[in-house]
């Protein structure tokens, strides 16, 4: 996140009009009174392979369809490469593939191929290939070659010149099945993503290939690993927990097309992959070891979400007998992430790369179980937590849909989502204000405030804001909460609204992202009492507080979704005295659809100030159409 700081603070809060209300609105806080605890974990992320989220998004490989699905046309996304004179024609051979789990592949047949005429087939990416000045890509694929079809040349071309950016010989050995590795070197060059793949051969012959990939320089350098600028933006959000692996593609349309997690496990070409709900194919080698590996790399925990029996399209399996082996799978993933080496899924988790088990604190029964017209959802879950909970009961159950009232089919929290108008985040502000503190707590599994595409303009991000206050002020019982969906391809919004937007050679937050990155780096563990006068319950101003107590310092977090400038008076109660210096975080948007893009990433971005204060009031002016976290450090 990039912090600017106000060249002149006094100067900008006294231009700006004031509303023309008295007396002066009145925020009072008795910092020493704490009235309800605050969750210090309550901001984490949710994912799903949405929007190219993963294959074309966070995934850093960069060959699209590697693993050469094709339909009755062609094979998608991957064309002919033939230079001069050369003659050749692929398709999909059904019957020839490295694997059980991989049976088919490209079958490249090459007629007539010479060093200066070679001839393969070529790969566009996902909307381009970002390829990047002086940087190594490292790449493999699997292929089955005649002896006489001589070395594979693989290359990265630019789309409009040709020119060759990077290239690499590869020898071919033997008969049968190999896996190959390559590496490309770029020299000088520009940034950009108008560039495709080529993997050509000089001499005639029939190639088969499969599962090709090609990977850019990693976070933190894992290898199958994530795009850095992504995970540096989700680091910056501060998380504590990412909720995986979703969503709708939890459920999948159907039963055979849910997130089978044992499927997307092992080395790579053993991972079937399946087909998503959200249009397209996923190959699965972003699996669940992936999943965790990401948790590992941002510090957060998983929040594990178990394939339930129920599917989007309305497909469901009984409870009791049918259920059992659902139940079975997901104990065992939860033992897969959880095990030590010496438990079965542990072991296997081991082999995989990663002895060290995960840490988990929560597990969540389906995904919107409340879309379930079967019924059988309380049946469903009882079942599950019956089994869950015999063998982890140091693990807390989430709920998707109302469940029985039998005690011990009680679910520890249920998960809500919200999907809003700007209008109906204000109005839903004080929506938990007064929800029993009896019942389960409350995880926030889903929400955003939707309107502008592909990801959220400034009147969404002060939707958001004002959300977030409401659930800062009841986060004795929001626990957690998650807003989706986190990421877009801007060249796929199946999603309207999404917090992140790329394209394959850059990133950029939106407004309700740094809103976001403020309101999470900014938050207490305890609510201290406060009362606001002077405004009217339905202006749309809004507020939350919470305290640090270690740390002796006050979070305020203050929105004003209008028009017109807030002046506000501040009165502290033991706050200490002296002289304090609160710093002021602003992120403020021209109007309500100034945004963020690809090609304005930081047009609203968070400015840093400061304010001096003697320790019982502070008068403050929020401007219009502004979000501000102000830390007020006690003594
Ligand atoms: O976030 C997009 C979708 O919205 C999720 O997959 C689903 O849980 C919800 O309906």
């Amino acid at each position: 996140m990039r912090l600017q700081s106000y060249l002149l603070p006094s100067l900008l809060l006294t231009v700006l009009p004031a509303a023309a209300q008295q007396p002066v609105p009145r925020l009072q806080i008795d910092t020493a009174t704490i009235v309800r605890p605050a969750s210090p974990g309550l901001y984490g992320l949710m994912t799903e392979e949405i929007n190219h989220s993963y294959e074309g998004g966070l995934y850093a490989q960069l060959i699209s369809n590697n693993t050469f699905r094709g339909n009755w046309m062609s094979v998608e996304e991957w064309g002919l490469a033939i230079k001069g004179d050369a003659q050749a024609t692929s398709q999909v051979d059904p019957k020839d593939g490295p694997s059980a789990a991989l049976p088919e592949s490209l079958e490249l047949k090459v007629a007539s191929a010479s060093p200066s005429s070679p001839a393969g087939v070529s790969n566009p990416g996902y909307w381009g290939i970002a390829v990047r000045p002086h940087t190594t890509y490292t790449g493999s694929f699997y292929a089955e070659a005649a002896p006489e079809i001589g070395p594979v040349t693989v290359s990265l071309i630019a789309n409009q010149s040709g020119a060759v950016l990077a290239s690499a010989l590869v020898a071919l050995a033997g008969s049968g099945w190999r896996n190959y590795a390559f590496q490309l070197h770029t020299g000088q060059t520009e940034s950009s993503s108008q560039n495709h793949f080529e993997l050509t051969v000089a001499h005639p012959g029939t190639l088969h290939l499969q599962l090709v990939t090609l990977f850019p320089p990693t976070f933190n350098d894992q290898p199958n690993g994530d795009r850095p600028d992504l995970m540096e933006k989700l680091a910056a959000m501060h998380p504590t927990f990412l909720r995986l692996p979703g969503g709708n593609y939890l459920e999948g349309n159907s039963i055979k097309e849910r997130f089978d997690w044992e499927k997307t496990i092992g080395p790579l070409v053993d991972r079937p992959g399946h087909q998503g709900p959200w249009g397209y194919w996923s190959t699965d080698q972003f699996g669940l070891l992936e999943f965790l590996d990401w948790t590992e790399d941002l510090h957060v925990e998983p929040v594990l979400a178990v394939y339930a029996g129920y599917s989007l399209k309305g497909e469901h399996v009984n409870p009791g007998k049918d259920l059992e082996p659902y139940v079975q799978s997901a104990l065992d993933e939860v033992e897969y992430v959880t095990g030590d080496a010496h438990t079965r899924w542990g072991a296997e988790r081991a082999r995989d790369g990663h002895p060290a088990p995960f840490p988990l604190h929560y597990i969540e029964i389906g995904n919107e179980d409340w879309f379930d017209r079967s019924g059988t959802y309380p049946a469903r879950f009882a079942q599950f937590a019956e089994a869950l909970r015999k063998q982890y009961p140091q693990y807390k159950l989430i709920a998707t849909g109302p469940v029985q009232e039998k005690p011990g089919d009680q679910p520890d929290v249920v998960d809500d989502h919200y999907y809003k108008s700007p209008e109906q985040m204000f109005a839903l502000v004080h929506h938990y204000d007064a929800a029993p503190r009896t019942g389960p707590k409350v995880f926030v599994g889903e929400w955003a405030t939707v309107s502008a595409t592909p990801t959220p303009d400034f009147g969404d991000a002060l939707g958001d804001a004002a959300w977030m206050t409401g659930m800062e002020r009841n986060s004795d019982l929001i626990q957690i909460a998650s807003y989706a969906p986190l990421f877009v391809n801007v060249h796929d919004d199946a999603w309207t609204t999404n917090l992140i937007g790329y394209d394959a050679n850059s990133s950029y937050g939106s407004p309700s992202y740094y809103a976001q990155c403020l309101f999470a780096a900014h938050m207490g563990d305890a609510i201290p009492q406060s009362s606001l006068t002077g405004v009217s319950p339905s202006a749309r101003f809004f507020y939350s507080v919470t305290e640090s107590r270690q740390k002796r310092v006050l979070h305020l977090k203050l929105v004003n979704a209008t028009t017109l400038a807030q002046p506000l008076e501040l009165a502290l109660e033991n706050a200490g005295a002296g002289e304090h210096v609160a710093t002021v975080y602003s992120l403020h948007g021209a109007t309500f659809a100034a945004t963020n893009t690809l090609q304005s990433p930081t047009a609203i971005h968070p400015v840093q100030s400061s304010q001096h204060f003697n320790g019982t009031d502070l008068k403050l002016t929020v401007p219009a159409l502004t979000i501000e976290v102000i830390d007020l450090p006690l003594k």
